[in-house]
């Protein structure tokens, strides 16, 4: 089954707290979190503090997408404030090999994102140290956007790329009923959606009508 990813970039950001044990009882999968620097992308999310202010409240997953320049100074507070799965961009690592490796060094699961316009052969020499690939079907920075249809070429590509290695293919970006059945279609194993899921309040709902697909 597909899993969902709901991003608390929609969520009410006043009472997140609560939006977490929400998102647990209507059975997301994972939490997915958004962190952005002002600087890779142009918007501002929270860091650490509010991430290990979280973690008390669910078991789910905490899959962690750094949206920030130079990651490697961030990731040991990441992994320290309870996030499972830790994804960089690659765009934002000139030394991609040697991230991944310090992220499962500190015991986390290894992600790498893709913007739009990034080719997929970043990804041919690292994929023995990646857990998780993440495709933006939209550029990244602000919740709310609509899907880039290119995108789904280049997850089939992915997927096949994948092959047999165990690498769940994530995409983020503009998920709605209609386009989680067009990534799931092209190879995602896992969707990001933070509209999709917050819109209406019926979290449940809305969270099942995605992973019918
Ligand atoms: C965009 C973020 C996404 C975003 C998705 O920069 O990485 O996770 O919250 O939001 P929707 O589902 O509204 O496109
Ligand atoms: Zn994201």
């Amino acid at each position: 089954m597909t899993i969902i990813a709901p991003s608390i970039l929609s969520a009410d950001f006043s009472d997140l707290k609560n939006e977490i044990l929400r998102l647990t009882e209507a059975k997301a999968d994972m939490i997915h979190l958004d962190i952005m620097d002002g600087h890779f992308v142009p918007n501002l999310t929270f860091g650490p503090a509010v991430v290990k202010a979280l973690r008390p409240y669910t078991g789910l997953p905490f899959d962690t997408h750094l949206m920030v320049s130079g990651p490697d100074a961030l990731i040991p507070e990441f992994a320290k404030a309870g996030a499972d799965i830790i994804t960089v961009h690659a765009e934002a690592c000139p030394h991609l090999d040697k991230t991944l490796a310090e992220i499962r060094r500190l015991g986390c699961k290894a992600g790498v994102s893709l913007n739009p316009s990034t080719p997929e052969d970043v990804l041919d020499y690292v994929l023995d140290k990646l857990d998780l690939i993440l495709i933006m079907s939209v550029n990244p920075g602000f919740g709310g956007q609509k899907f880039i249809p290119a995108q789904l070429e280049k997850i089939a590509r992915v997927k096949k790329l994948i092959g047999e290695r165990k690498i769940m293919l994530e995409v983020d970006g503009g998920i709605n009923p209609l386009t989680a059945a067009e990534a799931v279609a092209a190879g995602a194993d896992a969707l990001v959606a933070g509209t999709a899921v917050f819109e209406g309040g019926d979290y449940a709902k809305n969270i099942a009508a995605l992973r019918q697909n």
